[in-house]
């Protein structure tokens, strides 16, 4: 695949994945080309924990699935993360950032607008709307054939100190690589973040995956094989829109938004 069609096609994957293992080969590669990212000094702060354990994974997918629906029935997820949440495509075409969430159950469509009011959150859980998000979550991540995991050295990875910035910037940049990756190898990618979202959640992941004092668990993904079409889930999202260049590049200085690139999207 062209590399620019590979940039251009990467995206995360909010469905399920073949039940496929991951080739060991296919998980030599995805473990080299993070090995390859750009970090300070060439200091490699970064640690990957491949898992394939299906009672591990089980387990993770438990853990995923509780933390959604208490972020979601305490209304602690809303609340966090409100202005990235579109419900029109108008929206979205003006904004051009966060989520559209352009695939809900019915009875919930009429309700949008107050999804982030009390009124809306009491709603929502009369609904059970919490319980069949976590439950889907459960499943998704249950299905998912490899988990990774990935850790920052504390040597490298100091809070409070530019090594911190710097630690967590060279981890982004292995993980883009892994996540290119995937869109060669045929596969998908998506974080497991909702243990981060509720306090406890995150540290039953680090004894379960034994991390040792010297190493700080940062995040964790679910891998597979992306089946050629998949059903949606009920509550679905799309992230492909990006902002048009005049809106996030300048020219010279600040003061000079770039302009004649703003063509139409690809
Ligand atoms: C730091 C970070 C945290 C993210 N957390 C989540 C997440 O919890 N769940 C999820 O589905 N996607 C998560 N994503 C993926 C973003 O939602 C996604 O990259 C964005 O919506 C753009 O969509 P795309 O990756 O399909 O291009 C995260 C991405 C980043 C960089």
């Amino acid at each position: 695949m062209e590399f620019l069609d590979v940039v251009r096609r990467r995206k995360t994957t909010n469905g399920p994945f073949l039940p496929d293992a991951v080739t060991p080969e296919h998980q030599r590669l995805l473990m080299e080309v993070a090995g390859r990212a750009p970090s300070q000094l060439n200091s490699q702060p970064w640690r990957f924990l491949i898992i394939e354990d299906r009672a591990t994974i089980e387990q993770v997918a438990t853990i995923s699935g509780a933390s959604m629906t208490e972020a979601m029935s305490n209304g602690a997820f809303f609340e966090r993360y409100r202005r990235y949440f579109r419900f029109s495509a108008e929206e979205m075409e003006t904004r051009r950032d966060g989520m559209l969430f352009d695939h809900l159950p019915a009875p919930l469509r009429p309700f949008t607008k107050q999804v982030f009011t009390r009124r809306g959150q009491r709603l929502m859980n009369t609904l059970r709307v919490p319980q069949i998000l976590g439950e889907e979550n459960r499943k998704l991540v249950a299905g998912s054939p490899l988990l990774l995991a990935v850790m920052l050295d504390r040597s490298e990875y100091r809070p409070d100190e530019l090594s911190s910035f710097y630690s967590v910037f060279s981890m982004g940049a292995a993980m883009e690589n892994v996540w290119l990756a995937t869109v060669e190898l045929g596969m998908g990618i998506q974080f497991i973040s909702f243990p981060m979202e509720v306090p406890g959640q995150w540290k039953r992941l680090v004894e379960l995956f034994a991390v040792p004092d010297g190493l700080e668990l940062m995040a964790v993904y679910r891998l597979g094989y992306v089946p050629e079409s998949a059903r949606r889930p009920a509550i679905d999202w799309t992230s492909a829109q990006r902002k048009r260049p005049s809106q996030y590049v300048f020219r010279g200085t600040c003061a000079t938004p770039q302009t004649g690139w703003d063509g139409p999207s690809r």
